[in-house]
């Protein structure tokens, strides 16, 4: 039987439109930024219950971003016209010049369309379950360096078993030196993203190379040499062929568009590092969040052991049963409703539109705001709790909870995202008694653009079982 769909409440009377843009906070733009930099998510509340469902920030030099929360304006967003709302064109001058101009992050219209068409087979279906054995060998590896007894930050760890899977599943790289240089390579460029340069590497004016003295020029040296690596591994594939190979980078050497054409060296590379870039942070952090939640619950904990033993006895879970670990699923998405790593995405209207009773006009950017959706009290009651039972035998609708996005891009990932976040909570928690480190006080923090629970979310290992 199909699960059935959660209601949304009744829909509103409709008003008249209204012109112009709605109301919003009228301090200072930098000083709104530095809010939301030092308290993501309480900017985000408070501005909802000063300002209500919808409302306009004025981040410095960029077009004002008209923020909407009701499932309504949610639908209208993301079933519109791609082509009437871009959602590269915003990131663009950012994103480009750091993970390529044929990313398919940057991309808008046509050439958007082609590279999702391109990028999605590899990331979805049952090809997932090729990987769920490597998802489960890589956890099992870094479990074995835990220390026990002694706190350690559980986000470090998941950042290694994330950059993993996608060094070993998507980039298709053996374990060995290779594979070891290249990991040092990419978190040699990570860590800039991270520390106080951060902020010079997102403004293109500062984007100043200087023979490798400054933090882009870093960066542009690490991205040279992951370039030379990868290219290296299209050449492989494409001399040797790709029969008995199972990883992304594989399939799409061998993909073709409609017109029969293959993806140039340049698309490659730059999809390489789009996934890279987009998928190792975000599903670490959303990890993260899911350990910090079960853990504090040993209701959740007693409940998940108790489905794991249902479905797959005292071994394991074979990837092909994680379908059937339902509670499993509904923590993930529980953690994902409370804690987004993405608190909203964004579009920049190419048309004038009617959003939310809103008349708007071209040239503004608008967001679903996916942290305020998730906390409103109409559409989740009790919105603070965590209680993985909201989500046990229905299906949320798109427009009240959409972690990944939505519309025509939502997140390529998710699949894959959502599956390894499965493997590998699952076969954590099953192999390992883990608590939340005394005196843990959790704050949400911004890293990069995901927010984070902060110092690393440290635990304590209390037992490891073989
Ligand atoms: C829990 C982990 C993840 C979260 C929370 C997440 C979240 C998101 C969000 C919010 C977007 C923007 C969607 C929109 O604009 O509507 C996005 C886009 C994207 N994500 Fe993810 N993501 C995750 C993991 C991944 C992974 C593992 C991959 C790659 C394998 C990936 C690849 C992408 C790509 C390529 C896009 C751009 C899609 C487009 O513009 O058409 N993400 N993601």
């Amino acid at each position: 039987m199909a699960t059935p769909e959660r209601q949304l409440p009744p829909d509103a009377p409709p008003a008249p439109a209204r012109a112009g843009l709605p109301p919003g906070p009228r301090t200072w733009p930098l000083l709104q930024m530095l809010r939301y930099a030092r308290r993501p998510y309480d900017a985000l509340a408070e501005n909802a219950r000063q300002f209500g469902n919808c409302s306009t920030a004025r981040p410095p030099g960029q077009p004002p971003i008209v923020m909407f929360s009701d499932p309504e304006a949610i639908r209208v967003i993301f079933t519109a016209d791609a082509d009437e709302m871009h959602g590269g064109e915003g990131q663009a001058p950012i994103l480009a010049p750091i993970l390529g101009r044929k990313s398919v992050l940057v991309l808008d219209g046509a050439r958007h369309r082609r590279e999702r068409r391109l990028l999605m087979p590899p990331f979805h279906g049952e090809r997932m379950y090729l990987y769920g054995r490597m998802m489960r060998d890589i956890a099992d590896e870094v479990i074995e360096r835990w220390p026990l007894g002694r706190p350690f930050p559980i986000h470090h760890e998941m950042q290694a078993i994330t950059l993993d899977v996608i060094l070993r599943a998507v980039f298709g790289l053996d374990e060995g030196a290779q594979l070891a240089r290249v990991r040092d390579t990419i978190l040699r460029a990570l860590k800039l993203f991270e520390g106080a340069a951060a902020g010079f590497l997102a403004i293109p004016a500062l984007q100043i190379e200087l023979g490798g003295l400054t933090p882009w020029g870093r960066f542009v040296r690490h991205r040279r040499d992951l370039d030379g690596v990868l290219r290296a591994e299209i050449a492989r594939r494409r001399a040797e062929g790709t029969a008995g190979r199972t990883d992304v980078l594989s399939m799409l050497v061998e993909a073709r568009d409609e017109d029969g054409e293959p993806m140039s060296e340049e698309e490659l590379l730059d999809e390489m590092f789009t996934v890279l870039g987009a998928g190792h942070e975000t599903t670490a952090t959303a990890l993260s969040w899911a350990f910090y939640h079960a853990l504090r619950r040993p209701d959740v904990l007693e409940r998940l052991q108790a489905e794991r033993v249902q479905v797959a006895g005292d071994g394991p879970v074979d990837p092909e049963q994680l379908a059937k670990l339902e509670y499993l699923d509904a923590v993930i998405k529980e953690a994902a409703r409370l804690t987004p790593v993405a608190t909203q995405v964004m579009r920049r209207l190419k048309v004038p539109m009617r959003i939310g009773g809103w008349d708007l006009p071209a040239g503004v950017n608008v967001s679903a705001a996916i942290y305020v959706a998730h906390h409103r009290a109409d559409l989740w009651p009790e919105p603070e709790r965590f209680d993985p039972d909201r989500f046990v035998g229905t299906r949320p609708s798109p427009y009240t909870f959409f972690p990944f996005g939505g519309g025509e891009r939502r997140c390529l990932g998710m699949a894959f995202a959502t599956y390894e976040m499965k493997v590998v909570l699952g076969h954590v928690l099953s192999r390992t008694c883990l608590r939340v480190a005394p005196g843990y006080r959790m704050r949400p923090m911004l890293r990069a653009i995901t927010v984070a629970p902060s110092a690393g979310m440290p635990v304590v290992l209390d037992r490891r079982a073989g």
